[in-house]
């Protein structure tokens, strides 16, 4: 049975039981129904708690029923049954009430919850809008201030944040039912509050709703959902009860069929399937415990940070002791940079930069389960230190390499037990980047490989496996897509009119921004990594900047001249005198926003489907996590992958055709062609 019906003299306990997480199934609809109908005709009951059975409060929609024509009992009159019942409903949550399951609970006339509980509306990441009165409810309950902050970012509140927006009415310590069943006969003889329903809504201050559209613009970079919800909210705010109904669900249908709820629908399953990847069902992962590691740098602390805040305890090992006390203050700066943005605790930040240990002597790794290489970017120091802990960590740890282009086979060549050598490939900064290409070598064990996806699981990062070629799959693409956006230089655009395209193509940064806040001084390293093994990298304005070490804001200009401490860029005659140079032979032309953002994404996309083809991805979706997580592609356009098969992959292939003609870009590949006859790419 899904929902069970207990009685506790006068207080009805409701107790919903669909794990994992309660999703709102239409079981589970019909069952709250038949409760508030058994429960309304009993003279005994007083008043009616609802619990969940497990780790949640009801977790959402059921995702099983997306896409599938909905059944009734529709959501929307669940919630008003509820509402309208003749005894008082108590909804008591713990875990999270996300989504329906929050509107469930809005539908109770109190809400108690667990210390630890969290609650919030998170459609529009799905690029909806709440579907069940919640844009409608909210505002009666706890302001139009708290609900626009809610619904369109659509982050969860913790529970002692919820009792100070008047989200809930008390937080239970202790046993959560009994507490709640307390609770219960305590309201039971009292004047109940007014349903949500006939409650009104205080006025914003003046101008609240132009400061709410502006900031929205702001975080949504093209994304729908969010004004949408906006709209909902200021309707609940300005009209009736049900004129505000209408218009919600009028909202929710309309943003239902639409390209961007399925691109993020796409994503949210994409990101699902990620961490269990059909080809290691069943393989037992190595244990990982504890972790050392080897370069305390950019990406040695940021790791050891990611490792340390999913609570193993870490070593730091680098070259000399000056080195060790420099990767320790690295790491430390990165935890006091949390806590001073409210992220953690100061507590917290000094439990976490004490469990970093730091040590020049390789032998202080001799007991951990995982060591992580992240030291400079050299094959022969790289395999110097794999060396080392191979001679001194346990045979059954896993050694891993960060390294971004060398061939993880070459690292690992020679090692002592060389099945337990993997490439964990992270993003900068990172214990904040989601995404971690795990590559395994030729002799990689699977328990190796599924070591890498459990650690993912805990660290809460989202693990693609990539094959073994220049750059993965995310850095691969990178270098097409920089190299695209020189050529558009050398045809008549401006780097300001290339960011800006692609950030209205609803990327955080444009090529030529981010490229000048990372440095260029990495990629011309690669550059000639890559000449001296005779390929020919084109880049040959970003070649002439590092020439005259013009590396970005470091050096006071790169892309664009920056003034002393400045980050705001200004266009650089010197830039564009070089730009002129290289571009003699090459005919000028004017363009426009999308045409720019198409001579950057549609070859990445023709490289995309290549990175498919030679197996270096498994699945078209892997791609697209790569690029939403590790590149900032916008995840409402679903990645490149599923943005070009909504696009239509025969006019993608039709104008790549027509750019190559021109010589802007490589024709498409026959994967793409053979994928633009019946419109859709080899998912998954
Ligand atoms: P970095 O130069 O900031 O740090 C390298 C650290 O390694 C230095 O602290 C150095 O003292 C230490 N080191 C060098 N030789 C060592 C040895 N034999 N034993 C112990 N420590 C040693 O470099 P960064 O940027 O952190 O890069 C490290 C690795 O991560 C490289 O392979 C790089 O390609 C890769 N990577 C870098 C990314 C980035 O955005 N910077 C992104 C992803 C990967």
């Amino acid at each position: 049975m899904t929902v069970t019906i207990e009685l506790k003299g006068g207080i009805a306990v409701v107790t919903v039981d669909n794990p994992p997480v309660n999703a709102l199934s239409q079981a589970l609809r019909q069952g709250l129904l038949e409760a508030a109908e058994t429960l309304d005709a009993d003279p005994s009951v007083k008043a009616v708690v609802l619990t969940c059975a497990g780790r949640t409060f009801i977790a959402g929609a059921d995702v099983g029923e997306f896409g599938k024509p909905p059944q009734p009992p529709h959501l929307p009159d669940v919630v008003a049954r509820i509402e309208s019942a003749a005894k008082p409903w108590v909804a008591v949550i713990h875990g999270a009430a996300l989504g329906g399951g929050f509107e469930v609970a809005l539908a109770c006339r109190f809400r108690v919850a667990a210390p630890d509980a969290s609650m919030g509306l998170p459609e529009v990441r799905l690029g909806l809008v709440p579907g069940a009165g919640g844009t409608v409810r909210l505002p009666r309950l706890a302001g139009v201030e708290t609900a626009v902050a809610m619904v369109t970012t659509g982050q969860p509140v913790k529970a002692v944040n919820a009792l100070s927006a008047g989200l809930i009415d008390t937080i239970v310590e202790g046993d959560l039912t009994e507490g709640a069943i307390a609770f219960g006969r305590g309201i039971s003889n009292a004047p109940l509050p007014a349903p949500l329903s006939e409650r009104g809504v205080a006025s914003p201050d003046a101008g609240f709703w132009e400061m709410a559209e502006t900031s929205v613009a702001a975080r949504a970079k093209g994304e729908e959902a969010p004004f949408r919800a906006l709209a909902c909210l200021r309707k609940a705010a300005e009209s009736d009860f049900e004129t505000a109904m209408a218009f919600e669900r009028e909202t929710f249908l309309s943003l239902r069929g639409s390209t961007q709820a399925a691109a993020l629908l796409h994503v949210f399953f994409a990101e699902r399937a990620a961490t269990r990847p059909p080809e290691l069902a069943g393989v037992e992962p190595r244990p990982i415990r504890s972790a050392a590691v080897i370069g305390g740098g950019t990406m040695g602390a940021g790791i050891a940070a990611a490792l340390r805040d999913a609570g193993l305890p870490v070593i730091l090992v680098e070259r000399d002791q000056a080195a060790v006390e420099r990767g320790l203050a690295n790491v430390a700066a990165i935890f006091e940079g949390s806590a001073k943005r409210g992220r953690i605790s100061a507590e917290i930040a000094a439990e976490r930069i004490a469990g970093v240990t730091g040590s020049a002597n390789y032998a202080a790794a001799a007991d951990v389960d995982l060591a992580v290489e992240a030291v400079f970017e050299d094959l022969e120091v790289k395999r110097a230190v794999f060396a080392k802990l191979g001679e001194v960590c346990r045979p059954d740890a896993v050694l891993a390499t960060n390294t971004s282009y060398l061939d993880p086979n070459a690292i690992a060549s020679g090692i002592v037990h060389p099945e337990r050598f993997l490439g964990l490939h992270f993003f900068s900064p990172a214990n904040i980047m989601k995404l971690m290409e795990i590559v395994p070598a030729a002799e990689t064990a699977t328990e190796v490989t599924a070591a890498g996806f459990a650690l993912a699981r805990l660290l809460n990062k989202i693990p693609v496996r990539a094959g073994i070629c220049d750059g993965f799959i995310g850095n691969r693409i990178l270098k097409v897509t920089r190299a695209q956006a020189e050529r558009l230089l050398l045809s008549g655009a401006t780097p300001a009119a290339v960011d800006a395209a692609m950030r209205a193509f609803g990327l955080p940064m444009g090529p030529f921004e981010a490229q000048d806040l990372g440095g260029l001084d990495i990629a011309a390293f690669q550059r000639r990594a890559a000449r001296a093994r005779g390929e020919t990298p084109f880049a040959p304005i970003a070649d002439r900047l590092c020439a005259v070490e013009r590396y970005g804001q470091k050096t006071g200009g790169g892309w664009y001249d920056y003034q002393p401490g400045e980050r705001k860029p200004h266009a650089s005659e010197t830039v564009a005198a070089i730009i002129a140079e290289e571009a003699v032979h090459t005919p000028r032309r004017d363009w426009t926003p999308s045409e720019i953002a198409d001579c950057i994404v549609l070859p990445m996309v023709n490289e995309a489907a290549r990175i498919l083809t030679e197996g270096v991805a498994l699945r078209a979706a892997d791609i697209d996590l790569v690029k939403i997580h590790g590149y900032g592609f916008p995840r409402w356009r679903g990645g490149p992958m599923a943005y070009a098969e909504a696009r239509g992959l025969a006019e993608v292939s039709d104008a790549l055709t027509r750019l190559a003609e021109t010589g802007l870009a490589e024709p498409p590949c026959a994967l793409l062609k053979q994928a633009a006859g019946g419109g859709k790419w080899p998912w998954p």
